[in-house]
């Protein structure tokens, strides 16, 4: 049973293009809870850094630049849409050259300080889903239920490409799979919160499955475990 008033919290970990957001805004929708897409604050953090034009691989330049960091999202219905400064970043945040920065930023331990809270005050009753990197290891390792999803690199090159291609920017599918690898790798091997299952983790391929596959199997575990 679930314990009454404490925090109910799902969290959703997996490298990027596992499905880990489109998983977790549908299991959000379905509980009707909160929604927290962990690298989109990381995304939105990097794009600031960026807008300033500090020196990205210096990390106290970016630690300054997104000290007064304000950014907000708004729930739609398909989608999560995220604000920096009230602008809505839904595009940029997606580029390959944010991806990128999100993913050196994300190793320093001042930033991943500083993101900390943000991702922790999204919770609020009745309760959260939150997908990441992280959120099962340090952010909520508390979390009523943890799962890691995981997928080839193939397919998740496959999958972003189309993701990109629907949104309107163009995207090659080696050059895709390339840079994933790269980025794995480094968010594998980085000494703060490296990209792991929790030990307490539900680990789900998703390689061979679709989303609603995918769907069925975590709100079945979570319905058998409620
Ligand atoms: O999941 P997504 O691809 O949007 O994340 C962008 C980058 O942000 C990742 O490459 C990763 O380095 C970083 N990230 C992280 N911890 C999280 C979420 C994202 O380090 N919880």
């Amino acid at each position: 049973m679930i314990e009454q008033n404490a925090p109910y919290v799902v969290v959703i970990d997996g490298p990027s293009g596992s499905g880990k957001g489109s998983l977790a805004l549908r299991i959000a929708q379905n509980l009707d809870f909160n929604l927290l897409d962990s690298g989109a604050i990381y995304r939105l953090a990097a794009l600031k850094a960026l807008q300033k034009e500090v020196d990205i691989n210096d990390e106290l330049s970016v630690f300054e630049s997104i000290v007064d960091l304000t950014i907000r999202f708004e729930i739609g219905q398909e989608l999560s849409i995220p604000f920096l400064d009230g602008i809505n970043m839904s595009n940029q945040i997606r580029q390959e050259a944010t991806s990128e920065a999100a993913s050196v930023i994300a190793q320093y331990p001042s930033v991943r300080q500083r993101l900390l809270t943000f991702q922790q005050d999204c919770f609020q009753p009745p309760g959260l889903v939150a997908d990441g990197r992280d959120l099962g290891t340090v952010v909520f390792p508390k979390a009523k239920f943890k799962f890691f999803l995981l997928a080839s690199v193939e397919i998740r090159a496959q999958r972003r490409h189309k993701q990109l291609i629907a949104m309107g920017i163009s995207s090659n599918i080696n050059t895709l799979q390339a840079e994933m690898t790269e980025r794995d790798e480094r968010d594998r091997n980085r000494s703060e919160s490296p990209l792991v299952p929790a030990p307490d983790a539900i680990v789900v391929d998703s390689s061979m499955l679709d989303l609603e596959e995918v769907i069925n199997l975590v709100s079945a575990h979570i319905k058998e475990s409620t």
